[in-house]
This record gives structure tokens, C-alpha cells and sequence, in this order.
């Protein structure tokens, strides 16, 4: 038997318990529940605890994904955290976390390509087992996007939650990995990006006040991307594994706001039976958010053996991507 593939052996996600609601934003910003409604699809988004970082979320998701595989850390080869607010700048919490999960002396590092992580570590991961460097990953989106959110800034607060999403990829006799698009345009970074506290511009008190150390974004011109993007990686990545939107059993896209993935399904062809949509609970988590958005729908029976899915994304960079996936069961 030739383990050439690969295919996901476990799933799990984890989201910290603290709810915060439409409403609440309403009690210190100039908005209100139909507003953002109406404009994003969000009701509600989690938050952390105080002392709460990105590498505990990947802890608790990433454990669920072991034991959904029925696994432990010690048969995994490499941990990926495909993050844009690591605990720290440096180490990668791809390192934190294999030791906290018990992969002693294990590669661990970190994807930083936004809301795009899944993507990019999903197409990686993949490549590293399908050329046989390595026979078991766990690939975790986790982000704490409160510590970047600018509260004072109504267009882009009401966005972000925090959460983790985890996948156990294993190598296997069957493939199903089909095939991966990814694009990025680094042009224009001031479209969606943290301006200070890089070696660009390093942080110091005027920048502090500006409030320059938190995401800024131009949200109009992302959506016009997005939604561009979004449809024309998965006509790519179909057409890369020679199928077609028909044989398309289940969209998962980035859950960044439900009028972007609404406007891309339409255009697709993609009925809400095949498109998930948890944005409603979550808002946008950024690289956790496709990998709970699988969780979620393993959970729910919606993906079922040979089915094929495209996972879909677009954010910062910018950057864009979808994979082509056959599963496994
Ligand atoms: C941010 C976003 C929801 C704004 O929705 P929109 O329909 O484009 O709204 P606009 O930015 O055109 O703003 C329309 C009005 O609503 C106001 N507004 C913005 N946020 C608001 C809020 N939370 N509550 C109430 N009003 C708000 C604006 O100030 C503007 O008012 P004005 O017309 O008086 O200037 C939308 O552009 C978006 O989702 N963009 C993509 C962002 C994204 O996905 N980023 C992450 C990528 S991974």
C-alpha cells in the first residue's frame, strides 16, 4: 500500500465562551444590531478572557482534532498555527503549542497570511506529506483578532471574534487533495494591516495614541476584492482538478461578511444547502475560520465520504486562495 495522498483524520475547533452581541456594541459605538445585521450577516462573535492568547485556543482546538482522529500529539510529525496574532512576535506559536500538546522536540511554526492561513497551511501541510517529508500534521487556524480590533473604529470593531479550528492530516492511499489556487497582491498593504509595530514603522508613543498598533481598513475596497476573488480562485482551483461547479458538493468560504460569500455563491451557482455560514455566531476569526466552519459542519453530517469541497479565502496581503478537497471518511 502507497500512502501517496492525503486526506483530514480529525477535526476540531474551539471558541472562547465570552459572547458578545450586537447589542453590546451598541452601549459605546454608533451602531446598532439591524445595522450590522444587515451590512455583515454577524450576531454575535467570542471573545477571550483576560490572560486568554492565540496559543490556548490552538491548544484546546487542536486536542479536539487529535481526539476526533483518535490520536495523540506523539503520532504527529509537525504543528502548523496559522495565525496573525501570535502570542508573541517571536517564538512561532507553532512551537508553544506542539510542546503544550506533548509533541516533544517536533517542528512548529507559524503561517502569517491572514485571513487566508488555512489556505496557504492546508495547500503546504498537504505537499510536505504527499512528497513524504512528513506522515501526520495537525494544521490549526487560531487568532485573538481583540488584541489588533481598534474599539473606537465602528467599520471594522464589529467585524472580529476570536477562535481556533483544527485539522489532523494524515497520509493516505486515497488523495484528497485536488488541487490549490493561491494569489496575493502586497501592492497596497494599507488596504487591511496593523501600520506600526513592524521593523516599517516601529511602535512608539505617537503611534500608540494614533492608535496605529490595531488593524485599520479600507472596507469598501475589500469587499469589491473579496468577492471578485473569492469566485474567480474557485473557478481556478476546479478548474486546476478538472471539474466543474456542478460536481461542487460543498463551498466553505472565509466568513467575513455574509453579503460577500452570499454575492459569490450566487454567482457560483451555490444554493445554501452547499455553502457554509456560521458567521452569525462567530463573526470574522480570520485563519480559524474555515477550519470551525468544517468542524462545525463535520458535526452537523454535512460532509459525507467522496464529497468534494472547495475551501475558499481572501484577506490581507492581499491575499487569495481556494483548495480543491475529495473526503475521506
Ligand atoms: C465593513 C463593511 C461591513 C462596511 O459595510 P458597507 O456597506 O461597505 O458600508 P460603508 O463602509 O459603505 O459605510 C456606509 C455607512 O455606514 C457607516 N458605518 C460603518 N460602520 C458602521 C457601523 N458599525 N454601524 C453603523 N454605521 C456604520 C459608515 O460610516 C457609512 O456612513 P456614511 O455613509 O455616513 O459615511 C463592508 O465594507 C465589509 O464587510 N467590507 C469587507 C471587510 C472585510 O471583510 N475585511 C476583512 C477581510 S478578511
Amino acid at each position: 500500500m502507497s500512502l501517496t495522498g492525503v486526506r483530514i483524520a480529525g477535526v476540531g475547533h474551539y471558541a472562547p465562551e465570552r459572547v458578545v452581541t450586537n447589542e453590546d456594541f451598541a452601549g459605546w459605538l454608533d451602531t446598532s444590531d439591524e445595522w450590522i445585521v444587515s451590512r455583515t450577516g454577524m450576531k454575535r462573535r467570542h471573545w477571550v478572557a483576560p490572560g486568554e492568547a492565540t496559543s490556548d485556543l490552538a491548544v484546546a482546538a487542536g486536542r479536539k482534532a487529535l481526539a476526533h482522529a483518535g490520536l495523540d500529539a506523539s503520532d504527529i510529525d509537525c504543528f502548523i498555527v496559522a495565525t496573525v496574532t501570535p502570542d508573541y512576535s517571536f517564538p512561532a506559536t507553532g512551537c508553544i503549542v506542539a510542546s503544550r500538546l506533548g509533541g516533544v522536540d517536533k517542528p512548529g511554526f507559524d503561517i502569517n497570511i491572514a485571513c487566508s492561513g488555512f489556505i496557504y497551511g492546508l495547500t503546504t501541510a498537504s505537499a510536505l506529506i504527499r512528497g513524504g517529508v512528513y506522515k501526520r500534521i495537525l494544521l490549526i487556524g487560531a487568532e485573538t483578532l481583540t488584541s489588533i480590533t481598534n474599539y473606537e473604529d465602528r467599520g471594522s470593531a464589529i467585524l472580529f471574534g476570536d477562535g481556533a479550528g483544527a485539522v489532523v492530516l494524515e497520509a493516505s492511499e486515497k488523495d484528497s487533495f485536488l488541487s490549490s489556487e493561491l494569489g496575493s497582491d502586497g501592492s497596497r498593504p494599507e488596504l487591511l494591516f496593523v501600520e506600526a509595530g513592524g521593523s516599517r514603522n516601529p511602535i512608539d508613543a505617537e503611534k500608540l495614541a494614533e492608535r496605529k498598533n490595531f488593524l485599520s481598513m479600507q472596507g469598501r475596497e475589500v469587499f469589491k476584492f473579496a468577492v471578485t476573488k473569492m469566485i474567480a480562485a474557485t473557478d481556478v482551483a476546479l478548474q486546476k482538478a478538472n471539474l466543474t461547479r456542478d460536481d461542487l458538493n460543498l463551498l466553505i468560504p472565509h466568513q467575513a461578511n455574509k453579503r460577500i460569500v452570499d454575492a459569490a455563491a450566487k454567482y457560483l451557482n451555490m444554493g445554501p444547502d452547499r455553502v457554509v455560514i456560521n458567521i452569525h455566531e462567530y463573526g470574522n476569526t480570520s485563519a480559524a475560520s474555515i477550519p470551525i466552519a468544517l468542524s462545525e459542519a463535520v458535526a452537523a453530517g454535512r460532509v459525507h465520504d467522496d464529497d468534494v469541497i472547495v475551501f475558499v479565502a481572501f484577506g490581507g496581503g492581499l491575499s487569495w486562495g481556494a483548495v480543491t478537497w475529495r473526503w475521506s471518511a
